[in-house]
């Protein structure tokens, strides 16, 4: 049974799908669904032949159509009627090319026809349908048309819905049998049809005989022979393109073949043609123009648009009162085949009324209207032709028809016509939908506003009222521009008529002279004529004359405005028609932003038709427009930089601002990843341009990213900048030089393996040729393994990773191995990838003659569900099922190494490894040698020479940005760890780039306690080096991200000039030293912190690497002397430091802000009666570092030794550490922590072998109590009178967002505060010790910069992430950047329960090492793979109890179910006062974990797996 359709878009959208191979369907925005959509998405899901190309209504969207038309397809477009009139220079293009592109009228209750009127004249062939049914039988018409003709047709629509059955396939079948017409050869011009007509074939002078067309010499043309018409017999479809009568070839009978172009009454005859059909088939009749009336009519209405259904319905419901009244539409309007309308009409019709829509008349006549007249002149003189009389046609509809109708019968009726006379509403009494903006480029215009405030003038914009212009003109550049341009007219004319006033007498007092005077010298300041202004205009109102009062009627035009423009990258398509011309041209002061939105990874894929210009080169070459190019999701400041720059520049401004989305509604963290690569990449470089610069005493040309392009290359070339700059950045060269993409990628690999071929030609045994893939490193040391193995066996063994490997070479190689391990879901590591997708699709590999094997890594149990139990070694089955599919012959067995088992994976590889050797004939050779032991750690500290290393070596080495492993282990020590972008790794690699390296620099900065002048050091550091954001740590201190090779010299440089270091900030040493906060507290906290800055200090490295290789510069020979001449001594540490990394912190009851249990040792400040501090109790043997599913790590609390005095502090912090350097565990690094040792030797030993060190013994602890490790939000007094402030910083990360100018806010808050900044242990910030004098100066600034907002919940106050993603080399999963959204979504169920205001701990790190200690919270999740984290529950609400695993591997929808529930039960079954934690456990949703070593015992998930066995 034939489906129905309900709307003429429907109907529609269904023909155009079936009738040709790409549909254009376009849409108000990528994410708002068109009409059309709904149905050809349904229909698309079932056809996978047939393609939907959907194009944004604001970018251009008929540009997409020449592509699929050069490849010979059949191309339709779905659109609205708002697109026609910007797509107008592609229209006369599309002419001969047999598209069709359907049309419906907007708004949909009142369409405005004038649209079509408007591009009546391009040449394209229109038809017209009002009602669903119409819609559906006109759009077949269309196709089939298109489809003889070889022309473009549009068919528009508007109108009644109505359900009617889904189109009739025969008469589909019927109408669209006709094949296309010969489409001439593509073009290389993005005009598809650059002099190309659509031609018809036919036989020359020779009559043809339907003998010679059945006997085959010539074929007949389908719409001849097929569709009835007889018009064009004797056609031919024999392809040629000769204009000119010619002869053809291909018949042994000589007969002429004459091509010519389809001419109009071509049309005429196949439009007639396919009427015929349509009626043959469903009965409806349609016509060229359809009268419908009386036989005797007198009157006749010709109707344009949609309205002739209504007026004739009317007419047929009041027959007696319009009698002899008929009415008359133009089905086809172009061609117009006006001879044709006389005999459309009865005879007796007298009087014509042409009813017009003129809403936007320009001319006295419509267009309508002079085209009946023409058919009427034509035949003027024959007989009495009718008159015609014109309408303007308002807005009707079925309460106003009546009305209306009845207003032009009279007219008519009248023995002498009023011409023009109007019926209907004049205006439209609903509102045409605006262009959507999407919401991520808001961004921009927030930045705007913030700039410019009220000086903003944004002449185009979406949301101004422009009376009178509909919003999508108003949106349109050229709209903006023109408005400008009348705008910077009107305040000339202003000026001179201030200048006029000021002279003159015409005000009462001589005041407002005076100031208008003033006023007129700074008229083009922007800042000073909008200062000048606020003090005149009271002048003028109190000067009340009717001069005063004239200048005050234009009183927006005082200030000089920021004019600015804003357009998409649509106007990049096409420059000489966009408003950029015209605007770069002017030579004008105006302002353009330029939004493009087109994401990196989809540029490739872009159709070559669709290629941009580049704008910014183009305003460059024009030499006269100051030019950026920006991103706000890579550089914040550059942008405000960009934008002042712009708006001071006097002549065209282009700023070109970048926001790759897929969908309007894309996430940011999306957004930010698409603009990394672009810009890391060089495909959207950052750069300021200003021509005048160097006069001005800078530079023209700022390159600002460190990437450009070829073409941008080329222009710097020629502006001979280039030399200047790659003077400037030494990088840059090699960049330049660097030629991208796929094939170098080959090349490379290539000449790789090449010389290892040539290098292994010596060994005299078979070749083995060993593949890896490997994330974490497992497998890649197993490969090398076994490489050694082999090479002492005698075989010619080489090993790489599968991504290095030339696939073709695979059908070649006589013994291959592939390790791979597991990573995400059973997939294969980043370096595996390729290479598998490469296997898996290949057509050509035929392994016939290959001898393989696999072994995988990994991890039974690492998705702990049974249904995900296929994703145990997934990507080794996977291969080697792959491998032997083709062809390829076993060399051993698949072998698997589980993590779960006894030794882990070495088990499984212990089983498989002889088996290859075995296989290979080498299993019994005698003597092999010892194989080197592995560098350690510990190899290279006591290589190292205190520390040194090749570090300067390193760092002076300009062909990488990255340092030698070893020296990576070693930089640590002196606070630096090597990084590389995560976003970027993939893309970088498939461009043959090494890995975007960079490096985190974290300061070392004693209980978090900073001077503002320190702050702005920090600052300015971030933004000169870093990556303009600041993060302030778990361990209370900075950390910079993103600082290169080459500027990292110069950043420590800055640190150690700000009074800090960064000396054993990371590394196996003590680490910073913590210490609570305290604002309320301040006597108190100044006694504990001097005792922070004591053990800090006395537990410092006395290595002079660290000031030789980084402070000393080439003129400080003193210090190279003193480092050659004395040897270094490390007294506490020892040539190899400690096993392990150390920490130590000091919590000041009740507050527990630094998680005192976590630390290999915490400190617990007691206090004396005196109220000054005692001493510490001292807990020994916490820490955090855990593997995933290795139960030999586990986090631990410390445990309690007892209480020592204030002055023996850090005597007791350096024998405990030195307890640990002599007993902790130097050959394994995942046991080496202090806890392991403490459990290992006991508690008891270990206090011993301490307290035999120090000579006396440990007192018993003194009690204390802890309340909370959350920090205390707000406004606080402390015991003194000064007052403090904790702000709230997400995550610790300071960053300026066009929301929320976070970072500049705290900068000019420095430059003022005269206290100290603290920074807490959970990330946030206090602006410790105002004075009451200074309190509401440091309210307001807080105020300003939307600082001092608290009103967050309680969990999101209590919650902590650790940085993960992008750039720790170590998250399997995101955290930073993800935890705020996850918040988002549980705070809706915090709502849901009421639980807004209770604070609950919850932590999130991207891996389990621990960063943001989340084992001690009451609800973690812990990184396991990307999207997909552990959950832990049952930690204690002031950190003194561990949490213990809950669910494994869940992902968001999982965890915001169970979050949902436990929420939910803890809201109504909670006792008084109690903590989540606390609950969790007392209902028996978790079990307490009551020493670390139980960590992983009664875990939630393991029993219920057992039940279930
Ligand atoms: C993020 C991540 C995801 C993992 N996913 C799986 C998996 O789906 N299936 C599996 O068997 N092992 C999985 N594993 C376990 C690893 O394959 C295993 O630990 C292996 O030894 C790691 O080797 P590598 O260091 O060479 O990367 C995963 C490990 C990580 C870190
Ligand atoms: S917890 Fe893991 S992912 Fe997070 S910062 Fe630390 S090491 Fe990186």
């Amino acid at each position: 049974m034939a489906a129905s359709v309900k709307t003429p878009e429907a109907a529609v959208a269904r023909i155009a799908f079936r009738a040709s191979d790409v549909v254009i369907s376009v849409q108000p925005s990528l994410g708002g669904a068109s009409l059309y959509s709904p149905t050809l998405e349904e229909l698309a899901a079932s056809s996978n032949n047939k393609e939907i190309v959907v194009a944004r209504q604001n970018a251009d969207p008929l540009l997409s159509v020449y592509t699929p038309l050069r490849a010979g397809k059949l191309v339709s477009v779905t659109t609205t009627s708002s697109t026609l009139i910007s797509s107008i220079p592609h229209l006369y293009k599309l002419i001969n090319h047999p598209v069709v592109i359907h049309v419906s009228m907007q708004p949909s209750e009142y369409p405005d026809y004038s649209q079509i009127t408007s591009i009546r004249q391009s040449g394209l062939t229109f038809l017209q349908s009002e009602s669903t049914q119409e819609a559906q039988d006109i759009a077949i018409a269309a196709h089939a048309l298109a489809r003889k003709s070889g022309k473009a047709v549009v068919h528009f629509f508007s109108g009644e819905q109505q359900e009617v059955s889904a189109e009739d396939e025969t008469l589909l079948e019927r109408t669209l049998e006709a094949p296309a017409p010969p489409t001439e050869e593509a073009s290389d011009s993005i005009y598809a049809d650059d002099g190309k007509r659509a031609t018809k074939h036919e036989i020359g002078d020779i009559p043809t005989s339907s003998s010679a067309i059945s006997s085959g010499l010539v074929s007949p043309a389908p719409e001849a022979a097929q569709s009835g018409t007889a018009s064009s017999a004797g056609s031919s479809t024999v392809d040629d393109k000769s204009s000119r009568p010619s002869l053809s070839s291909a018949s042994s009978v000589q007969v002429p073949i004459v091509t010519r172009d389809v001419t109009s009454e071509d049309i005429y005859n196949y439009i007639e043609g396919i009427f015929k059909t349509i009626k043959e088939s469903t009965g409806r009749s349609y016509s060229v123009f359809e009268y419908s009336g009386p036989s005797n009519a007198q009157l006749a209405l010709f109707v344009f648009g949609s309205t002739a259904g209504l007026l004739r319905t009317t007419i047929e419901k009041n027959p007696s009162e319009y009698e002899k009244v008929g009415v008359v539409t133009a089905r086809l309007y172009r061609p117009w085949f006006g001879t044709k309308l006389s005999s459309a009409i009865p005879s007796s019709v007298s009087k014509i009324a042409v009813l017009e829509q003129l809403h936007r008349q320009t001319t006295k006549w419509g267009p309508v209207f002079t085209d009946i007249l023409t058919c009427f002149r034509a035949n003027a003189g024959a007989q009495g032709a009718p008159s015609v009389v014109a309408h303007k046609l308002g807005y009707i509809n079925a309460d106003t028809v009546d009305q209306a109708l009845r207003g032009v019968v009279q007219n008519l009726r009248s023995p002498s016509p009023v011409q023009n006379l109007a019926v209907g509403l004049e205006t439209v009494p609903q509102k045409e939908p605006a262009p959507v903006q999407p919401g991520l480029e808001k961004a921009y215009f927030k930045i705007l506003d913030q700039l410019f405030g009220n000086r903003l003038h944004v002449a185009n914009s979406v949301d101004k009222p422009n009376a009178g212009v509909s919003t999508n003109v108003a949106a349109s550049p050229e709209f903006g521009y023109g408005s400008l341009l009348a705008r910077l007219e009107r305040r000339k004319e202003f000026i001179q008529k201030v200048e006029k006033l000021a002279k003159s007498n015409e005000f009462t007092t001589q005041i407002p002279a005076q100031w208008l005077s003033r006023w007129l010298l700074v008229a083009d300041d922007e800042a000073k004529s909008a200062a000048i202004t606020e003090e005149l205009l009271p002048r003028l109102y109190a000067d009340g004359s009717p001069a005063a009062y004239s200048l005050i009627a234009d009183k927006s035009l005082f200030p000089k405005e920021s004019p600015w423009l804003i357009g998409s990258d649509a106007w990049a398509y096409d420059l000489g028609n966009s408003g950029v011309h015209h605007v770069i041209a002017s030579g004008k002061n105006i302002n353009m932003l330029i939004i493009d939105s087109q994401p990196y990874s989809e540029k490739s894929a872009a159709d070559a038709t669709r290629r941009k210009k580049d704008i910014g080169l183009y305003a460059m070459n024009f030499g006269n427009a100051y030019v950026a190019s920006v991103a706000v999701y890579s550089s914040y400041t550059q942008v405000l930089h960009a934008m002042i720059e712009a708006d001071k520049f006097d002549g065209p401004s282009v700023v070109l601002a970048y926001l790759p989305y897929n969908t309007e509604d894309e996430s940011p963290l999306t957004v930010m990843q698409e603009t990394k690569k672009a810009v890391d990449l060089g495909y959207w470089p950052l750069y300021r341009y200003d021509p005048y610069g160097e006069e001005k005493g800078g530079v023209n040309f700022q390159l600002e990213s460190e990437r450009i392009k070829q073409e941008l290359k080329q222009f710097l070339d020629r502006e001979n900048h280039l030399t200047q700059l790659i003077k400037r950045h030494p990088t840059l060269a090699a960049n330049l030089s660097h030629s991208y993409g796929t094939e170098v990628r080959q090349q490379q690999k290539r000449t790789a393996k090449d010389a290892f071929n040539k290098l292994l030609e010596g060994l005299s045994g078979p070749p083995l040729t060993i593949l890896f893939a490997s994330d974490g490193g497992n497998a890649e040391g197993l490969a090398k393994k076994l490489e050694r193995r082999g090479k002492a066996r005698g075989l010619k063994t080489l090993a790489l990773p599968m991504d290095e490997y030339p696939i073709e070479d695979l059908n070649n190689e006589e013994n291959i191995v592939f390790i791979t391990a597991t990573a995400g879901q059973g997939e294969f590591p980043q370096n595996g990838l390729a290479f598998w997708q490469a296997v898996k699709d290949s057509t050509d590999l035929d392994l016939a003659s290959v001898h393989f094997s696999v072994f995988g890594l990994g991890d039974s149990h690492y998705w702990p569900r049974k249904q995900d139990k296929i994703y145990y070694n997934k990507p080794a089955k996977d291969l080697y099922k792959r491998l032997a599919d083709l062809g390829g012959n076993l060399l051993a067995e698949i072998g698997l190494g589980d993590d779960q088992d006894p030794d882990g994976y070495q088990t499984g590889y212990s089983a498989w490894e002889p088996q290859l050797w075995k296989a290979l004939g080498v299993d019994k050779v005698d003597g092999l040698p010892d194989e080197p032991a592995p560098i350690t750690n510990e190899d290279i500290k006591i290589e190292s020479n205190f520390l040194r290393g090749t570090i300067a070596e390193s760092l002076e080495d300009d062909s990488t940005g990255a340092i030698s492993a070893s020296d990576a282990q070693l930089t640590k020590f002196h606070g630096t760890y090597m990084q590389d972008d995560r976003d970027l790794r993939e893309e970088r690699k498939a461009q043959g780039l090494e890995p975007a390296y960079s490096f985190m620099i974290r300061c070392r900065l004693p209980g978090g306690v900073a001077t503002p002048d320190q702050w702005i050091k920090m600052d300015d550091l971030a933004n000169t080096y870093g990556n303009n954001t600041l993060k302030l740590t778990t361990r209370q201190t900075f950390q910079f991200h993103g600082i290169i090779k080459r500027n990292l010299k110069a950043s420590m440089r800055a640190i150690n000039r700000a009074l800090m270091t960064t000396i054993a900030a990371c590394g196996d040493v003590n680490r910073n030293v913590m210490c609570s906060s305290l604002p309320t507290q301040s006597t108190l906290h100044a006694e504990v912190q001097a005792i922070a800055q004591k053990v800090s200090d006395h537990l410092l490295p006395s290595t002079t690497a660290y000031h030789e290789i980084w402070l000393a510069d080439d003129n400080d020979k003193k210090v190279q002397v003193a480092g050659n001449a004395v040897v270094d001594h490390e007294p506490l540490y020892g040539p190899t430091y400690l096993p392990r990394k150390f920490k130590i912190t000091i919590a000041v009851p009740p507050h527990n802000d630094t998680d005192v249990y976590a630390h290999d040792i915490g400190l617990i400040a007691i206090k004396g009666e005196d109220g000054h501090l005692a001493g510490f109790n001292v807990l020994v043997g916490g820490g955090m570092g855990v593997t995933h599913n290795n139960k030999k790590t586990y986090p631990r609390t410390g445990s309690m030794f007892g209480f020592v005095p204030t002055a023996d502090t850090h005597i007791v912090c350096e024998k405990i550490m030195l307890v640990q350097r002599d007993h902790g565990d130097r050959k394994n690094r995942k046991h080496a922590r202090l806890k392991y040792t403490v459990d290992d030797m006991g508690v008891d030993v270990y206090r011993e072998k301490v307290e035999e060190l120090l000579g006396w013994k440990f007192q018993p602890a003194r009690p204390f109590h802890f309340d909370s490790n959350v920090d205390t939000y707000g406004w606080l007094k402390d015991e003194n009178g000064k007052n403090h402030f904790t702000l709230f910083i997400e995550n610790g990360r300071v960053e300026d967002t066009p929301d929320f100018q976070m970072k500049t806010g705290l900068r000019h808050i420095a430059k003022v505060h005269k206290g100290e900044f603290r920074l807490t242990g959970n990330q946030h910030l206090i602006l410790s010790n105002v004075d009451d004098a200074d309190l509401q100066e440091m309210k307001d600034l807080l105020a300003k910069y939307k600082l001092d907002n608290l009103q967050f919940t309680g969990l999101r106050l209590s919650s902590s992430a650790c940085v993960a993603f992008p750039t720790c080399g170590l998250a399997m999963a995101e955290s930073e950047r993800y935890l705020p959204k996850l918040i988002d979504k549980v705070e809706t169920v915090l709502e849901e329960s009421g639980l807004r205001h209770d604070s609950i701990v919850m932590r999130m790190t991207g891996c389990p090492n621990g960063c943001a200690r989340p084992w001690l919270a009451e609800i973690a999740f812990v990184g396991k793979a990307y999207g997909a984290y552990n959950m832990y529950l049952g930690g204690g609400y002031h950190g003194q109890r561990l949490n213990k695993l809950f669910k494994s591997s869940i992902k968001e929808e999982e965890i915001l179910e169970i979050v949902r529930g436990l929420f939910g039960r803890y809201a109504k079954e909670r006792e008084e006062g109690e903590r989540f934690g606390d609950f969790c456990i007392r209902v028996g949703v978790i079990k307490p974990t009551t020493e670390g070593k139980y960590f992983h015992e009664d875990v939630a998930e393991e029993d219920a797996e057992e039940e279930e066995e």
